[in-house]
């Protein structure tokens, strides 16, 4: 919780100074015409089967095997369907990325391994019914980046 509201702060501040942040796109992005984003088959099926699996393991007892929420005592969301997916609209994957691996699990946050976290992400992108292809979403920031969330 105290994350969460620690980002809210740094949005707020980073607006304030005048800076637009995660929130507007990059200029760059916008000059090549069709953004890229999840619906592009930007993970593979092999990467959100190893996905799932760690998912099971790591997040599961909170957030459910079938990702529906309320396993934990703090009332862990859903990481699918309309809510999970509108809460990341028009973001980075990067940011999911960043938020889950710096926030969850919950109880040991911070502590899973980078490669681990964006097999996960593969997986709930899967779990939100965007298409698998041939390449593996890496685990680097940078990369991440370009790449946007949308809504099925
Ligand atoms: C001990 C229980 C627990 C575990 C384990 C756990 N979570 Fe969470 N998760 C929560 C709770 C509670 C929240 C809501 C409060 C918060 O965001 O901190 C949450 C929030 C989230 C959010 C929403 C964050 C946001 O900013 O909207 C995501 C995404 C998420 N968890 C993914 C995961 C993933 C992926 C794992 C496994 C790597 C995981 N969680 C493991 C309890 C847990």
């Amino acid at each position: 919780m105290l994350v969460r509201r620690m980002a809210a702060l740094g949005v707020a501040a980073c607006m304030a100074h005048g800076g637009l942040g995660t929130i507007g796109r990059p200029a760059s992005l916008a000059a090549q015409g069709r953004q890229r984003t999840v619906k592009d088959g930007v993970y593979s099926e092999a990467q959100a089967t190893r996905g799932q699996a760690a998912y099971k393991e790591h997040c599961g007892y909170c957030h459910r095997d079938n990702l529906t929420g309320g396993g934990s005592e703090a009332g862990a969301p859903a990481l699918v369907g309309p809510i999970f997916v509108h809460r990341w609209r028009d973001q980075p994957v990067s940011e999911v990325f960043v938020t889950i691996g710096t926030t969850m699990p919950q109880n040991t946050p911070d502590t899973l391994a980078p490669q681990t976290v964006i097999d996960i992400v593969s997986f709930l992108l899967e779990a939100n019914q965007f298409p698998a292809g041939s390449q593996e979403l890496p685990p680097e920031i940078e990369k991440l980046k370009p790449i946007l969330m949308t809504v099925p």
